[in-house]
Formats: C-alpha cells, structure tokens, sequence
C-alpha cells in the first residue's frame, strides 16, 4: 500500500509512500487518504491530522496513467472524496512538504491548515501545460491568497514556484531545512494534544464557514470542466508526450 498511516500521540500521520513514481496518486491511494482522514475525524483520540511524503517529494500529483485509463467521470471518483473528506476535516490538518508538490500536490495544500514547507519545495500547478484547467477551487483561492497577476503566472503559465515565494503569498507558514520539516510540522500538530478539542474544532469551522458554500459550487464547476478536458486532443497529447519523454507539440490545436 502507497499510503501508510499511524496514529501517534493524538496524531494521525497520513504519508505518501510511492517513492518509485514520485509519490503520484493513484484511485486507491485517494481512497486509502479519504478512509484516513474520516477515520481521524472519528476518532476522538486524534486532536490533528499530518499528511507527510518522501525526501525529496511529497507528491507528483495525480497519476498521469490514471488520468489517461481512468479518467474523472464523476464527482464520485476518489479524488473528490479525499478532498471532499480534507475540506469536511474539522480537526486541523498540517502538511509537511519535503520536496517537489505538483498539481493536487500543491492544491491539496490550499485547504490544509498549516503548511511547512522544506527549502528544496518546488511547488507548480501546471493544469495548463497538461491540457487542465484548476481543480478544488484553486481557481478562486489562488487568485484571492496571491492577487490575480501572481495567480496567472502560477496558473495560465504553471511556473514552479519555491517554498520561500509559498510563504511569501501566504499558501505556507515557514521554510525550513529539509531535514527539520516532517518533525516541525509534527510537532505543530501535537500542540493541538494541550489545548481543548471542542474550542479548536468549533473555531476551525467558523474560520471556514463564510467561504465553504463558494468552494464546494467552484469545486463542481471547476470538476465538470476538468473531466472533459481530460478526454481533449491536447489532454491526450500532454500525457503521451510525458510517458515519451518528449515535449508535448500543442502547434496543431
Ligand atoms: N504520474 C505517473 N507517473 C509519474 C508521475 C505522475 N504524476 N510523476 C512521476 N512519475 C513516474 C515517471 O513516469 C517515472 O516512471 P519510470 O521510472 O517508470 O519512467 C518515475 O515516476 C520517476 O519520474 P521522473 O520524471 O523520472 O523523475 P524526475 O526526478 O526526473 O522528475 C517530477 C520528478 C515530479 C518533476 C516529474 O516526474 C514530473 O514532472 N512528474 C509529473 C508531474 C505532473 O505533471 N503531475 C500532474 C499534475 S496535474
């Protein structure tokens, strides 16, 4: 299984464990996160939840494979209910990211609640460059955390951005030496162990109630785009140049 969780001294740790295809996430592994993050919400032992990768990734996003041979159908499919699930979370989660978090390995990161990120973090959202468009509401939170003319370099151009320029446009709290993150972050997560879970969890839904109805309709719209264009002519160019090792040719659309 590509996905290991534990629970640790009031912490559930979710880690991405794929190293040998950069940590893309597969149906089963969104599935095994969604399980995960109800089963932390359950469970009243959890005060927080940590999702972690590996040195050098936390995660190269969706598996490309899948988007070709299974591809999006509905908002059934377990993307949606994993970030269904993260967005629903109403203990606080915390992200370590150790390395490279592309696609929904950044988008992910826009509904965590603390998010610390190592020096060597590249972060990129290039759903542009794959035939995509945004997905999870990234339309409407990466424009309001970083104005719109950061937004479009990150989004209609997808440049990689580091994790200094993540903090800087307020998707990251603090930069840190890669080795230190994981137990940073963790540490964060277990400060929730001394103070009271009712408070916290009540105070995490009023700090979400006034945008989750805006988020949830521009996650449906932005899904319903995303699964036709995962079937497109350049969709299909994009992820058969990527498993050539070529550059994708997008001059006949
Ligand atoms: N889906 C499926 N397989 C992936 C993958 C993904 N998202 N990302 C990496 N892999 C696989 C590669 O195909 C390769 O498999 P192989 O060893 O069988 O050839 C393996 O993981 C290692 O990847 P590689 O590209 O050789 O590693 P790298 O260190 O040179 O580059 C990345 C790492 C993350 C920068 C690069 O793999 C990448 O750009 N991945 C795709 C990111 C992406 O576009 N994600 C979708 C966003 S919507």
């Amino acid at each position: 299984m590509s996905i290991k969780t534990a629970t640790l001294n009031g912490v559930a740790t979710i880690e991405i464990a794929r190293p040998e295809k950069k940590n893309a996430l597969t149906l089963a592994m969104y599935k095994a996160m969604a399980d995960a993050v109800n089963a932390a919400v359950a469970d009243p032992a959890v005060r927080a939840v940590l999702i972690v990768g590996q040195p050098g990734i936390f995660t190269s996003g969706n598996d490309i494979e899948d988007f070709m041979q299974r591809p999006i159908t509905s908002d059934e499919s377990p993307a949606f209910g994993f970030m269904r699930a993260l967005l629903a979370c109403d203990k606080p989660v915390v992200a370590a990211v150790t390395g490279a978090a592309i696609g929904i390995g950044t988008t992910l990161l826009l509904h965590c609640d603390f998010v610390y990120v190592s020096d060597e973090a590249r972060l990129a959202m290039p759903f542009t460059s794959l035939g995509l468009v945004p997905e999870f509401a990234s339309s409407i939170v990466v424009p309001q955390l970083m104005g719109n003319v950061r937004a479009a370099e990150k989004i209609l151009l997808g440049d990689p951005f580091t994790g200094a320029e993540a903090v800087e446009c307020g998707i990251a709290n603090a930069v840190l030496p890669a080795g230190e993150v994981a137990l940073y972050a963790r540490r964060v997560a277990e400060r929730f162990n001394a103070l009271p879970p009712g408070a916290v969890q009540e105070s995490k839904r009023l700090l979400r109630r006034a945008r989750s109805q805006a988020l949830l309709e521009t996650i449906a719209v932005e899904g319903e785009v995303f699964a036709r264009r995962l079937r497109s002519p350049e969709a299909q160019e994009a992820f058969s140049a990527f498993f050539q090792k070529r550059a994708p040719d997008f001059s006949k659309f």
